[in-house]
């Protein structure tokens, strides 16, 4: 959702610029901002293609022109983008807008994430992983962004946060990524067998606390500048737990309760890499899903510490919330969404009441008329 505002208007305090407005994480921002935050806030939020990342001049001609008061950047190319847009949207765009907000002396905020961390359990703030040509695209252009941030505040000053989020889950994923795509994957019953082991746990992002988080930290940047966060819930997730949990929401058949070692797993993905490419020679366009690309994450621990969350000034909304608390409603919004776009066919419609709103057009469109004389 992107505000119509054009300008910002001179009675208001704080006015910012927002890019990547259409996406999970800065949709929620923009709405926040608009419903929340009476007054003191107000964001603007240029579509891609009214202020593309990999066009500096757009950058340039947005800040001219109104004048921010603070730059939050949710922008970031698809997961499974080439190396050009990956450098260019998620490291090159982000220095640009860090560089807007320097030359401005304005606040910075970026958003990072877990994938810039290697496994391992609490990881802190001060984990990275090394910088290697090897990196795959996300992560390497995630870090280089951290890094050159970094850089950046210690050179020259700039007032920046960057927030990494661990596996963000909250309604509006448009673009069905991430944790939403395995919940779709259990709900169209594609997921055979638990891509996964007994052990592995990861942290999560509830995407509903994100923008409580940015406003607050907008106003204490004494505290919270120059510096990285995670941004996680305290208790980590079993991947397998999640994962039967959902199947038994959903009251589905699959996936059975098998762990696919991963020695197989990466054996399947592998057959699968070679058919797509097989397929691309015979002039067949097809994709890795680009959640295969990260596979080996579903088979290794990677827990991160909020401990300096915790210890900060900022209030956890509502500390009780955690992905299991939350998934009711969650798969209440998605599979009336996957099922409204005809995306899914194949789980239990009954559950949660999805299509019996549009029974009476699909089945008897007179009764809607009759329903209206009365
Ligand atoms: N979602 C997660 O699970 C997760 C986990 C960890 C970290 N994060 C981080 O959170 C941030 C936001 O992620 P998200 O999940 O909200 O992403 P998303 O839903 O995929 O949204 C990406 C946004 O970036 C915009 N964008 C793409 N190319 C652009 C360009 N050239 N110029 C300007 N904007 C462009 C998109 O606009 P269009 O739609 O117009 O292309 C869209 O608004 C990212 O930094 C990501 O690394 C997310």
């Amino acid at each position: 959702m992107i505000t119509e505002k054009q300008d910002c208007p001179d009675n208001i305090g704080k006015c910012g610029l927002l890019v990547g407005g259409s996406g999970l994480i800065g949709g929620g921002i923009l709405h926040y901002f608009k419903t929340h935050v009476g007054g003191g806030f107000e964001l603007l939020g240029p579509n891609s293609k009214q202020l593309s990342l990999r066009a500096p001049e757009d950058i340039r001609h947005h800040i001219r022109r109104h004048r921010p008061e603070f730059i939050i950047n949710c922008a970031i190319a698809a997961l499974d983008s080439n190396p050009l847009l990956a450098y260019q949207i998620n490291y090159l765009g982000a220095l640009h807008l860090a560089r807007a907000a320097l030359e401005q002396g304005i606040p910075y905020i970026h958003f990072s994430s877990a994938a810039v961390l290697p496994p391992g359990e609490n990881l802190t703030e001060q984990d990275r992983l090394e910088l290697t040509a090897e990196l795959p695209n996300y992560p390497k252009s995630k870090l280089l962004a951290e890094l050159a941030l970094a850089e950046m505040h210690r050179k020259h000053g700039l007032d920046y946060t960057s927030i990494r989020l661990g596996v963000v889950y909250g309604a509006h994923d448009h673009k069905i990524q991430g944790f939403h795509r395995m919940m779709f994957a259990i709900a169209d019953q594609i997921m055979p067998m638990l891509f996964t082991n007994r052990r592995a746990a990861h942290s999560y992002t509830n995407a509903a606390k994100i923008p409580p988080f940015v406003h607050h930290i907008l106003n204490h940047r004494e505290e919270f500048g120059g510096k990285t966060w995670h941004f996680v819930d305290p208790e980590a997730v079993l991947l397998s737990k999640l994962i039967l949990t959902i199947k038994a929401y959903l009251q589905a058949k699959r996936p059975w309760k098998l762990f696919l070692p991963y020695p197989v797993a990466h054996f399947g993905t592998g057959i699968i890499h070679f058919l797509i490419r097989l397929m691309g020679r015979i002039g067949i366009d097809a994709r890795m899903p680009a959640e295969l690309l990260f596979m080996e994450q579903f088979y290794q621990t990677q827990t991160l510490s909020c401990s300096h969350l915790q210890e900060s000034s900022f209030v956890d909304p509502k500390p009780e919330a955690t992905v299991f608390t939350e998934l009711p409603h969650l798969l209440e919004y998605y599979l009336t969404r996957w099922e409204a776009l005809n995306l899914i066919t194949s789980f239990n419609k009954e559950f949660f009441d999805c299509g019996r709103e549009s029974e009476d057009f699909v089945r008897d469109p007179a009764r809607l008329l009759e329903r209206l004389e009365r």
